[in-house]
Parts: structure tokens; sequence; C-alpha cells
């Protein structure tokens, strides 16, 4: 679905993300390459975006998939994304095309996470 949309002329690795918010409406994202590699973004990050423009804050869940041979992992930008708008025990589901799945809690994926508690802004 989104996943193909993906633009991913370079790498040839689509990838599609869906976040479900609190009131459970879901977004998606796909990730969209640029022939100036760096300013690519992940399919996470498109989905955070259409949450974040849709006036919603709280992610209940995650999911990514890939066509690739095991269920595709977000990269560590992208979990620190995730990590500003998903509680610790938020379940990811990483999956691949043939229908394989993966889950992992936020906490597990981003150990140690940067969070706003290390800075004086509450
Ligand atoms: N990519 C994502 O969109 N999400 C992931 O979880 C892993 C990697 C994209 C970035 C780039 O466009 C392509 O996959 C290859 O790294």
């Amino acid at each position: 679905m989104v996943r193909e949309n993906a633009y991913a002329p370079y790498s040839n690795f689509k990838v599609g993300a869906a976040v479900q918010s609190e009131s459970g409406r879901i977004f998606t994202g796909c990730n969209v390459e640029n022939v100036a590699y760096p300013e690519g973004t992940c399919a996470e990050a498109g989905a955070i975006a259409a949450m974040i423009a849709a006036g919603e804050e709280r992610v209940r869940a995650v999911y990514v998939i890939a066509d690739s041979r095991t269920p595709v992992t977000p990269c560590g930008g992208c979990r620190q994304k995730l990590a500003e708008f998903c509680n610790a025990d938020v379940v990811i589901t990483m999956a691949t095309t043939g229908g394989a799945e993966v889950e992992q809690t936020m906490a597990d994926m981003l150990p140690g996470a940067f969070d706003r508690n290390q800075m004086d802004i509450g």
C-alpha cells in the first residue's frame, strides 16, 4: 500500500510505515529519497509528520514494512524520532512483505534514549 508509493530510486529499498495515535487514527508514510542522498527521509519520519500535521501527538502502535529478507528495523535516527512520541511500552512491529513479523517495545528498541528529563524542560 503506502510502501508501494515510496520514492526510492537510489536504494530500490521501499519502506512503508504506519503509526496509530492514541485516538485510534492511523497515519502512514514512505521513504522519500533524494539525489543529494542525506536529504532523503525515512518512512517512519513521514508517518510521524502526518500524525503531527493532523494535530495528534501520542503514538499507540507502530508498524514498519519492507520487501526485505528479515523484518526491517528502524534506523537509529528514527528510533529517536519515535521515542519522542511513544511511551516505553509501545510495540513496534517490523515486517517483511513475505509475512514475517517481529515485535519490540520502544524501550527495548532505544535503551538509554536521550529524553526531556535530561534537560531542564520537564
Ligand atoms: N529506510 C526507511 O525508510 N525506514 C527504515 O526503517 C529503514 C530504512 C529507508 C531509508 C532509505 O531510503 C532506504 O530505506 C535505504 O536505507
